[in-house]
C-alpha cells in the first residue's frame, strides 16, 4: 500500500512537472527567450523580476496577456516589446499565468 501511495505521489508530481515543462516551451517556441532570461537582464527584464513586480496585482494575468499580444514600452525603461501578434489569445494567457508564477 505505502508503495502504491508514493508511486502515485510521483505520478502527481511528475505531471505538476510536466505543465511546467510545457509553459516553458512554449516560451522557448515563442522566441520570447531571444530577448528574456529567467533571472537576467537582456534586452527585456528578467522575467522573476515581472512576476515580482505583479505579485500582488490581481488583475496582472489579463492584462500582461494584452500586452504579451500588444507589445509596448515604458514600463520597464525605454526598450520597446513588439507585439507578438502570432500569439493565441489562449497561448498569450498561458505565457502571462507562468510568467507570474516565476516568483
Ligand atoms: C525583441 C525583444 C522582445 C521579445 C521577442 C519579447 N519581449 Fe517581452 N519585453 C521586451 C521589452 C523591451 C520589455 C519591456 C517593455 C516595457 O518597458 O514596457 C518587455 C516586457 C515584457 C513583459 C512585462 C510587461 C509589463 O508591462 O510589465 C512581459 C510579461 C513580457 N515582456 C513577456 C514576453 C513574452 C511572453 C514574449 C514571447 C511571446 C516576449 N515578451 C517577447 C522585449 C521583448
Amino acid at each position: 500500500m505505502k508503495k502504491i501511495i508514493s508511486l502515485f505521489i510521483a505520478l502527481i508530481a511528475a505531471s505538476a512537472a510536466n505543465i511546467a515543462f510545457a509553459d516553458y516551451d512554449l516560451l522557448v517556441k515563442s522566441n520570447c527567450l531571444a530577448c528574456h532570461n529567467i533571472d537576467k537582464n537582456l534586452n527585456g527584464p528578467k522575467l522573476k523580476d515581472v512576476a515580482e513586480k505583479y505579485a500582488n496585482d490581481a488583475t496582472a494575468t489579463e492584462r500582461l496577456a494584452k500586452k504579451i499580444k500588444s507589445g509596448g514600452t515604458g514600463v520597464w525603461g525605454e526598450d520597446m516589446m513588439p507585439p507578438q501578434a502570432q500569439l493565441t489569445d489562449a497561448n498569450a494567457l498561458i505565457l502571462a499565468k507562468y510568467i507570474l508564477s516565476l516568483k
